[in-house]
């Protein structure tokens, strides 16, 4: 036999039945976005690899590591998108969105691509659903965008998340807190290594997991202390309205984002049950990015849900599954005229709405019924030769067991499967 080939290390499968978790899970992240009047951009997974490099930061783990980066045909530098931002905010430039009204709200979904080292929740091809806000500077944009992430973990059941906040600063108050960090990094016994990341991006010390570096960093200077009236009060409105919002959150000065583009509010979601990588979502302000990109300068915030992480997430908290149900009702057809009277009435049934698939093949009874099983379908249809002397099929209730014949037409099928008394 010739070997079978697996998929690339760290890229996940999601094969059915989990595969219609995944797209629920999917669904119910972009729904509150889909309510809040923000519309869908679709996006190439490839771009020139100078959008990111400008756009996510070049001393950025995600850049200078991560990316899946080659020379096409025409010797162009491309690579696979990394994240989504930088990508949304080439297409608003792009396309003139940023021309017409102002805010420009937008929502995303599909994947993304980084090549970190796999594990349990950090894959090679992940999944984010996002949203990126253009042209506002209202704290109340910030609230809604926040509300949007956690109303979407919490529509799904979760419980066991909590969101980390707090505020990066912006060009005023950033570039001198800054210097006061690296000064005090400067003072820190610190490896060769570590000295030159404080040099380039001394907030992603701050980040450093390993104890010999937290325990000198208890006293470091954190921006929260440091920023300008403008963002003080910026960061005061947007926690009036989370709270307006019914958002919970953790205030957590040394949040840190493996990305450059943050300014002003930052935020990310974790849920401790899925241990290194815990983190289920994260986003923030990003004011000098359109701007960086070749744009107005004009502000934004968004964020990225990572739908992996998510299902993990509420498989760890046991809510999946979520769907049972494929079909709502499912036939049976034995002999020839039997079956092409089924495709008929199954045309018609689909046409309004109603789910249904056959047995194909001519299998047996039982392994018929089996497949029924496998899509949980509430009803299964039977249609023999009686059935269609009779123009008549026979329709078994799976939850209650009854079984009933009806006429063989759609609208004696709807009414049957849609009547108040229903019990399936
Ligand atoms: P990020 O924090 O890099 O932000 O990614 C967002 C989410 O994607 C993470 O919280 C995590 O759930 C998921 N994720 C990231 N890497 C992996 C991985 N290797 N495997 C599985 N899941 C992963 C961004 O990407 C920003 N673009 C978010 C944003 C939008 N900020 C402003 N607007």
């Amino acid at each position: 036999m010739t070997r079978a080939i697996s998929a690339p290390r760290g890229v996940p499968d999601y094969p059915p039945p989990r595969s219609r978790d995944f797209l629920f899970v999917r669904d119910a992240l972009a729904q509150p976005a889909t309510r809040a009047g923000y519309e869908y951009i679709e996006l190439p997974v490839f771009e020139s690899t100078e959008l990111f490099i400008r756009g996510v930061g070049e001393s950025t783990d995600v850049v200078s590591k991560e990316m899946y980066t080659f020379t096409d045909r025409g010797d162009r530098s491309i690579t696979l998108r990394p994240e989504g931002t930088a990508g949304v905010i080439r297409a608003i430039i792009e396309n003139r969105l940023d021309k017409g009204p102002l805010p420009v709200k937008l929502w995303y979904a599909g994947p993304f691509f980084r090549a970190e080292r796999p594990q349990q929740g950090r894959y090679r091809q992940l999944q984010q659903v996002g949203v990126e806000v253009v042209g506002s500077d209202d704290p109340a944009i910030d609230a809604e965008v926040i509300s949007l992430a956690y109303h979407g973990f919490t529509s799904l059941g979760l419980r066991n998340f909590y969101l980390n906040l707090t505020s990066l600063g912006c060009s005023i108050c950033r570039p001198p807190y800054r210097k006061t960090l690296q000064e005090f990094l400067g003072s820190c016994d610190l490896d060769q290594e570590t000295r030159e990341r404080a040099l380039i991006n001394p907030l992603r010390v701050l980040d450093d997991k390993r104890e010999i570096v937290q325990e000198q960093l208890t006293d470091a200077p954190l921006m929260i202390d440091y920023l300008c009236p403008a963002c003080e009060s910026h960061f005061t409105s947007v926690r009036s309205y989370l709270s307006a919002s019914g958002v919970q959150w953790r205030e957590n000065p040394r949040l840190v984002r493996g990305l450059d583009y943050y300014t002003r509010t930052t935020f990310e979601f974790v849920h401790p049950d899925l241990g290194a990588q815990s983190g289920i979502g994260g986003g923030g302000r990003y004011d000098g990015l359109m701007a960086e990109l070749g744009g107005e300068s004009l502000s934004g915030i968004g964020f990225g849900l990572g739908t992996d992480r998510t299902l993990l997430a509420c498989e760890a908290e046991g809510l999946t599954p979520f769907v049972r149900r494929l079909i709502d009702i499912y036939f049976i057809a034995m002999g020839d005229e039997a079956r092409l009277r089924t495709v008929t009435l199954m045309q018609a049934l689909r046409a309004h709405g109603i789910s249904c698939d056959m047995a194909f093949d001519s299998h047996s009874l039982k392994s018929a019924m089996k497949n029924a099983d496998r899509v949980a379908a509430p009803f299964v249809a039977i249609v023999g030769e009686d059935e269609m002397h009779s123009n008549s099929v026979q329709v078994k209730n799976m939850t209650t067991g009854e079984q009933e014949s009806l006429p063989s037409t759609a609208q004696a099928l709807i009414g049957h499967l849609i009547s108040p008394d229903r019990k399936a």
